[in-house]
């Protein structure tokens, strides 16, 4: 990262993506905080030495959580999205925690969000109906005056894939991480997939400004 922030917290750090992000982080030396919803699990899965909130972002009183954060990255995510999870958690969850930030001053809100989440040529309109609530937590981050960095990654993948509509969840966490600092991602939506980095315009990392 080109500056090393202060306290940086994860939403979603138990999560496919967000656990790479937490790994990030920790070996840069970043000082962490993650909201989880089970701390037995996280401990399990992420180590016992982390400084853990433990609650659910949709009813949990958030202010706590933020005390002296710096910066926030969220990869917070309903594994509902065919069932309106999209709907029902991760917007009103990340409107939540975009209040939140804007209340603790935050320096910087990374969102990961999603391909499709508005209008995008090569995604059928059906997917729309279900995406359709990220791009409407984007617009809440937008709105909000809280400085933001958008990252679209299309479908994710557990480890490296030639599937030109998908990308490994690592690169999305290098993206996001480097999200957190980088000057030139201020204010930025980068759309991020396989064929998104053949671009001739991509960020090698970031993928396509939007
Ligand atoms: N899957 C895809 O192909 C895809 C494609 C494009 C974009 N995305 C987006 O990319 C991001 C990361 O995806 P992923 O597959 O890595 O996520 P994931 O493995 O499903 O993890 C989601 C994380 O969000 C947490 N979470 C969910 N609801 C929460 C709530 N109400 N309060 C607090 N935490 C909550 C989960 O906690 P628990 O561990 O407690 O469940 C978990 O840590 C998500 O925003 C997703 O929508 C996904």
């Amino acid at each position: 990262m080109s500056t090393a922030p202060g306290r940086v917290l994860v939403v979603g750090g138990t999560g496919r993506t967000g656990r790479h992000v937490v790994s990030l982080l920790r070996e840069a030396g970043v000082p962490l905080r993650l909201l989880v919803r089970d701390r037995a699990r996280a401990e399990a899965e992420l180590g016992a030495d982390l400084d853990l909130v433990v609650g659910d972002a949709l009813d949990l009183e958030l202010g706590p959580a933020f005390a002296g954060v710096e910066r926030i990255v969220s990869t917070l995510g309903s594994r509902d999205v065919h069932g309106g999870g999209l709907r029902t958690v991760d917007l009103p969850a990340t409107a939540r925690l975009v209040a939140a930030a804007r209340e603790a001053g935050v320096a910087r809100f990374v969102l990961c969000s999603t391909i499709g989440a508005v209008p995008t040529p090569g995604v059928p309109a059906h997917m729309l109906e279900w995406f359709a609530p990220k791009g409407e937590a984007e617009a809440v981050l937008r709105a909000s005056g809280v400085p933001f960095t958008i990252l679209r990654p299309g479908g994710l993948h557990d480890g490296p894939t030639d599937d030109p509509r998908m990308i490994d969840c690592s690169h999305v966490a290098r993206a996001l991480v480097a999200a957190l600092t980088r000057d030139d991602a201020l204010g930025a939506t980068f759309e991020l997939s396989n064929t998104r980095l053949q671009r001739p315009d991509a960020d090698p990392l970031l993928g396509v400004r939007v």
